[in-house]
């Protein structure tokens, strides 16, 4: 039976879950191979020894490993939530149980408590930082400015994030470097499409029990998720839109299979509304009016923005009520739309997140990339760095060797002829 460690700073919902959060992380683990191999290797040669990370990603079994991992490196690890509905509480409860990890998180905490949680992790005055969402460097820029010096560099997971950097850079305010992870090809190429795509048709399968067959879906925007959405969703039998603003991802979309539709043609169409563009208000009011009785909408981009809730909620005049777990239905005067937890991402409010498979990819650039910043941070500037080619390319080695695969390399004939200019037809 694991006993509580009462000696690591921790806020998290109830320490009695860890012998169940500890099953679901080993089962993880299962599938974290190339994670796994980085801890064994770290467990030897400790990159990270004596160094504070202060991380806020949310709160799953694959982040455990992560956590873990990086522990391993020997690296102190203080991790919060990086959406209040994305943590599982028994995973935050084994972290702090059994692994020794600062977790501060606990599924549905409120906007104050988030925050806390978020200062509590500055507290420990991180040296790295690791980020899902840009929260963490978002809040120690804004209000604690004397610990930027402090920082030797920090990661980021998601698109989104990596987007608030960029014009952070561009204001000139970004105070240390940081790695963008999401830029990997070994993390958005997987990760956000085949991950995002499978785990938001779990999370709206759980949340509703849809039958996705002949239904019309709309996905708003065609970038890594929304590419990986629509081929699920096609793949289970649905017609698809797309609503993009961009005209190469539409006509790519178009290209793919797809009806391409403005905001405006597809309200009144869809069943089930899907955002994925990490921008905001999305569908709006207009759009809510013109919608059919019955429709569905979520969210898998990251922030809960993309449908405007507050316009939603005004038309509702106060008639809300929880028809299912995660399901909350709105009456707009008769009308009835359903909204998948709460509008933030469903693929982590609704189920489990991405599978440890493709996580394994993700955390696996993760913890490479901070032991990367730990060596060499010292010839880095103050600006978004993609992850090193050299990690990208190790990730896919470890991936497929796990699965037993090997590649065939170059001859040396072939190599001296596609660095070769001179031979032509
Ligand atoms: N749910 C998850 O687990 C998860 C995983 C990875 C990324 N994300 C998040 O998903 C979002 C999308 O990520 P991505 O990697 O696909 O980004 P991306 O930049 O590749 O794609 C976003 C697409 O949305 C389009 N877009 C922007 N504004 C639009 C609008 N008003 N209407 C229609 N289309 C619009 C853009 O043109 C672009 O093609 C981000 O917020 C990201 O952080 C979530």
């Amino acid at each position: 039976m694991t006993q509580p460690s009462p000696s690591i700073p921790h806020d998290v919902t109830d320490l009695s879950l860890a012998a169940e959060g500890v099953r679901r992380i080993e089962w993880a683990e299962r599938e974290m191979p190339v994670l796994r191999q980085i801890r064994e290797r770290f467990e030897r040669e400790r990159p990270l020894a004596g160094l504070q990370i202060g991380a806020c990603l949310h709160v799953t079994t694959e982040t455990a490993n992560l956590a873990r991992t990086l522990k391993a490196g020997g690296a102190d690890v203080h991790l919060a939530a990086s959406n209040p509905l994305s943590t599982q509480d028994p995973t935050a409860a084994a972290l702090v149980a059994e692994y020794g990890i600062s977790t501060y998180a606990r599924r549905g905490e409120d906007r104050d408590t988030y925050y806390r949680h978020l200062n509590a992790v500055a507290d420990v005055h991180p040296v790295i930082t690791m980020d899902d969402g840009c929260d963490l460097v978002s809040l120690l820029h804004a209000d604690r400015p004397s610990q930027l010096g402090e920082i030797m560099a920090g990661t980021e997971e998601t698109t989104t994030g990596v987007i608030r950097l960029r014009a952070m850079a561009a204001d000139g305010a970004l105070a240390f470097p940081v790695v963008a992870v999401n830029e990997a090809q070994t993390k958005h190429l997987f990760d956000n499409r085949y991950g995002t795509g499978q785990s938001t048709l779990d999370g709206i399968l759980r949340a509703t029990n849809l039958l996705i067959a002949g239904r019309n879906v709309v996905i708003a925007g065609y970038g890594w998720v929304g590419r990986g959405i629509a081929s699920r969703m096609a793949g289970h039998g649905a017609h698809v839109a797309v609503v993009e603003v961009d005209p190469v991802r539409a006509l790519e979309a178009l290209m793919d299979g797809f009806q391409v539709m403005t905001v405006d043609q597809a309200a009144p169409w869809g069943d089930l509304f899907v955002t994925a563009t990490g921008n905001i208000n999305v569908f709006r009011r207009e759009h809510f009016a013109a919608m059919r009785d019955g429709a569905i909408m979520a969210n898998s981009g990251h922030f809960d923005a993309e449908l405007d809730l507050a316009a939603l909620r005004e038309m509702a005049e106060g008639h809300v009520r929880e028809v299912r777990e995660n399901v909350q239905q709105f009456d707009i005067g008769g009308k009835r739309l359903n909204l998948v937890a709460e509008g933030r991402l469903v693929n982590l409010g609704a189920a489990e997140g991405h599978p440890a498979a493709v996580m394994d990819m993700s955390f696996a650039n993760q913890a490479l990339s901070a032991e990367y910043v730990a060596r060499h941070h010292a010839e880095l500037e103050p600006r978004v760095y993609g992850v090193p080619e050299a990690i990208d390319a190790e990730v896919a080695r470890l991936k497929l060797g796990a699965q037993g695969i090997t590649l065939d390399p170059m001859t040396p004939e072939q190599l001296a002829y596609v660095s070769s200019w001179q031979q032509g037809t």
